[in-house]
């Protein structure tokens, strides 16, 4: 079963925290220190106040949208600033995701339950008619594509109707490493030119930003372990073994030999990098979609998001361990128990 904290904090023997020398909880090579949990909460949340001024995500007077999967990052996200006093409403989007969906839910439920805050749930299949392994089958492409532009679009919508300020999400300091890494291999200087923390409102899309881009993975488990939040700990079955993730290993491999790589690389990008790849031209205005409304930025008229959902929502629905690879599948009926009978392994692949 998932939802376990503790498997993340690596006790460091007898060492002393750097701050007050009792016990430490933890071991942060790229700081060259050790920590108790006390004084590694505060590192966190000085990180986290120092992404929010440096970049002017938001302030206290904005109302905040918490995007929250029920994993490690946004969980500790949302917790981090409902204890720092912001104004936030949680929210959840149920991707079909087979029982990881299912579960994720049920972690983010309690999380706001327990601790007094509200969260709004989007069901895809109920509300919009497919879900993320039906799209994946029917558009043949990785189920990250159709997963993410989905819930860009309910993020954005849901903002929208609901007033809000600005989204937030938990990508850290190794997952934008790891983007920004894919994206220097391939030199797509529109998607670094748009790789910020922080994106402006524009015509009917809200501001976005990722107040955790100062904190790594291990920081933001660790948080959780000290806090008692309880996340789902399994990463999503239909992401394992895609791009990002082989990324990210790559990363962890230089920053095993030389710790603060990653931040160095990342953070050096935003300051010296960025700036130069800074845009002066004036946006183009925006096309609205004809079905939803939403920014479309198409000719047809309608958005990419609407496409999606009329194609796959005529679609026979496709359970997620039909569009796993052998060895995927073999990994999610151990960690989420057994499968309904399958049509045999297709490798992803419809
Ligand atoms: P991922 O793309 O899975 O690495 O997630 C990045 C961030 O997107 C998370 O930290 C959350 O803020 C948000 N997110 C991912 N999945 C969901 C979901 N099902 N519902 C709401 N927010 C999500
Ligand atoms: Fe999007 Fe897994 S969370 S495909
Ligand atoms: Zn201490
Ligand atoms: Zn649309």
């Amino acid at each position: 079963m998932s939802s376990k904290s503790g498997q993340w904090c690596r006790a460091a023997d007898m060492s002393k925290c750097r701050s007050c020398r009792a016990p430490a909880v933890i071991d942060l090579p790229r700081h060259n220190a050790h920590f108790c949990a006390e004084h590694l909460e505060q590192l966190c949340r000085r990180q986290f106040r120092r992404a929010v001024d440096d970049f002017a995500m938001f302030s206290h007077d904005d109302t905040i949208l918490v995007a929250v999967s029920g994993g490690k990052d946004s969980l500790a996200l949302w917790d981090m600033l409902a204890t720092e006093g912001y104004s936030t409403v949680g929210l959840y989007i149920g991707l079909g995701i087979g029982r990881y969906s299912d579960e994720s839910h049920d972690v983010v439920a309690a999380f706001a339950a327990d601790r007094g805050l509200e969260l709004r749930t989007v069901d895809l299949r109920t509300e919009h008619g497919f879900d993320v392994p039906t799209a994946a089958r029917v558009t043949a492409r990785v189920p990250c594509s159709s997963c993410g532009l989905s819930k860009r679009h309910i993020f954005d919508e849901v903002a929208r109707d609901g007033g809000f300020d600005v989204v937030v999400t938990g990508h850290n300091l190794d997952d934008e490493a790891a983007v920004l890494f894919g994206n220097a291999l391939r030199w797509d200087v529109e998607y670094l030119r748009r790789q910020a923390p922080v994106l402006p409102a524009r015509g009917r899309f809200p501001r976005k930003a990722k107040p955790l881009v100062r904190l790594t993975e291990r920081e933001m488990a660790a948080w959780c372990v000290i806090r008692g939040i309880d996340y789902v700990v399994e990463e999503c079955p239909m992401a394992i073994g895609n791009r990002h993730h082989t990324y990210k290993e790559a990363l962890a491999v230089v920053e095993a030999t030389s710790p603060g790589t990653t931040a160095a690389f990342y953070l050096g990008f935003l300051d010296r990098m960025a700036p130069l790849l800074a845009t002066t031209a004036d946006e183009e205005p925006v096309e609205l979609c004809r079905s939803c409304g939403a920014p479309s930025g198409s000719s047809d008229g309608v958005c990419a998001f609407c496409r999606l959902a009329e194609r796959a929502s005529t679609a026979t629905p496709v359970p997620v361990e039909m569009v796993l690879s052998r060895g995927a599948r073999r990994r999610y009926i151990e960690q989420w128990g057994d499968a309904p009978a399958t049509e045999g392994d297709t490798d992803g692949r419809p």
